[in-house]
């Protein structure tokens, strides 16, 4: 029983969503999946400042591929198999930095930031037939970027980047529009595994049911100092949302604060100018309600599959890079404005690692929460099924789990290689008792 739609259960007429276990404990719906989802769909690689400048290179595994990106001395980007044409060996040995050329320490072919074979020792031995530029190297079809967000597919006959981020594109630029000449990564960066189905990990991230008995000891943290005052304004966009191919966010007002554009007690009268003044910017320069929601909402996205962009206490970068059926490794990133420094900066990364770090207030308890459920899907002989139908049939005000059967219905669709879904009202139920807004 490997197909999608065999194993969620999306029942319109009763308001039943329920999800087959073994979607996440089976080894092999883990191999079906990444040769149906991870080799079909768009997938995550760095961001734009991480080569910022001609030379910069680094390297990074993507479902066991080892691949390295580099801005050549064109100025242009790449994206390389990160495996030597001659036979085989690893090129790019080191996580990060910058080269004007990279030489396979095996034989010496060396090759430029284009991937073009510059030099080779003993080239006279190979005779006259020996063709360089067949022996450059090779990377994925696809490599595009949206906003300084650089994506690659296995799949050339993928839809262009654009197209396929649909509704994220709005959310993206939430982030990206918070700074005046673009975003950078912040230095570093935190690398931890999880012993889980990646796939929990994207339902987390989008999950608000969580947040109160999960990190409630966080909430009490930021009350006590006097922080995570909210505003109530009815205008703010509230709630989880589908962006379409399987793309979904919530949004919202948090009972914790940010130190971006917003001030609040827990920073203390100190930087209250300073972050009045980031504010002032960002509402003279876009419509009220764009503002407000830069300034006053967060936003927890997951692009489809395997990307996760919190705009919360700080913005951090989640790649999530599945490596077994109960295993993910999870690379994170602080985000941050070009023109961002010292105490602005420092705000910033107290705030990320405080509560998002690996060994902040949310992320170890949300690690916790996820192996608990791997582990307790071997109690059941059959696994069994988890539930997600909240909010299917009767919608309490701004409660729903939409945004995770959205983000279900378009693996299954995957799985099944039929087209995703598309985005659906609420209550999605035949039979719905409550209406709610969409
Ligand atoms: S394997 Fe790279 S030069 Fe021989
Ligand atoms: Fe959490």
């Amino acid at each position: 029983m490997f197909e999608g739609r065999a194993l969620v259960n999306d029942d319109l007429e009763r308001g039943v969503f329920r999800v087959h276990r073994s979607a996440m404990s089976s080894q092999q719906v883990w191999e079906r999946e990444r040769e149906r989802v991870f080799h079909k769909c768009w997938i995550y690689v760095g961001h734009d400042s991480e080569v910022d400048k001609p030379g910069d290179f680094f390297r990074r595994d993507v479902l066991g591929h080892s691949m390295f990106v580099t801005r050549g001395q064109d100025g242009e980007v790449r994206c390389f198999y990160n495996t030597c044409p001659h036979r085989g060996a690893t090129v790019c040995r080191e996580d990060r930095g910058n080269a004007k050329r990279f030489t396979c320490f095996y034989h010496a072919w060396t090759f430029d930031g284009t991937g073009d074979l510059v030099t080779l020792p003993d080239e006279d031995g190979y005779g006259a037939d020996f063709d360089r530029s067949e022996r450059c190297l090779t990377g994925p079809p696809r490599f595009e970027q949206y906003r300084g967000f650089w994506f690659m597919s296995f799949n050339p006959e993928v839809v262009p980047l654009d197209e396929y981020l649909a509704g994220a594109k709005e959310y993206i630029d939430l982030v990206v529009d918070q700074a005046e000449d673009g975003m950078r990564v912040v230095g570093g960066s935190n690398q931890y595994q999880i012993g889980a189905n990646w796939k929990l990990l994207c339902e987390n991230s989008v999950d608000g049911y969580h947040g109160q008995p999960v990190h409630q000891t966080y909430f009490a943290y930021i009350h006590g100092l006097g922080g995570g005052v909210q505003t109530g304004d009815p205008l703010l966009p509230m709630g989880p949302k589908q962006l379409g191919n399987g793309h979904v966010v919530i949004e919202g007002e948090a009972p914790y604060a940010r130190p971006i554009a917003r001030w609040d007690p827990l920073f203390g009268e100190d930087a209250k100018e300073d972050i009045e003044a980031i504010r002032a910017r960002i509402f003279g320069t876009y419509d009220e309600l764009k503002a407000k929601r830069m300034c006053d909402t967060i936003r927890l996205m997951v692009v489809f599959p395997n990307l996760v962009i919190n705009d919360i206490t700080a913005i951090t970068i989640r790649y999530i890079d599945p490596i077994a059926h109960d295993r993910m490794n999870v690379s994170a990133w602080a985000l941050a404005p070009k023109e961002e420094e010292g105490d602005r900066l420092a705000r910033r990364i107290d705030s990320y690692l405080t509560f998002i770090g690996p060994a902040g207030f949310a992320t170890p308890d949300d690690v916790e929460a996820l192996e608990s459920c791997q582990r307790g899907f071997k109690a059941v002989p059959d696994a069994g099924y988890s539930d997600i139908s909240r909010g299917m049939k009767q919608i309490p005000e701004g409660q729903h789990e939409l945004q995770m059967r959205a983000f279900w219905r378009a693996w299954a669709a995957y799985m099944d290689e039929v087209p995703v879904p598309p985005v659906m009202s609420l209550p999605e139920c035949s039979g719905a008792l409550v209406g709610a807004r969409a």
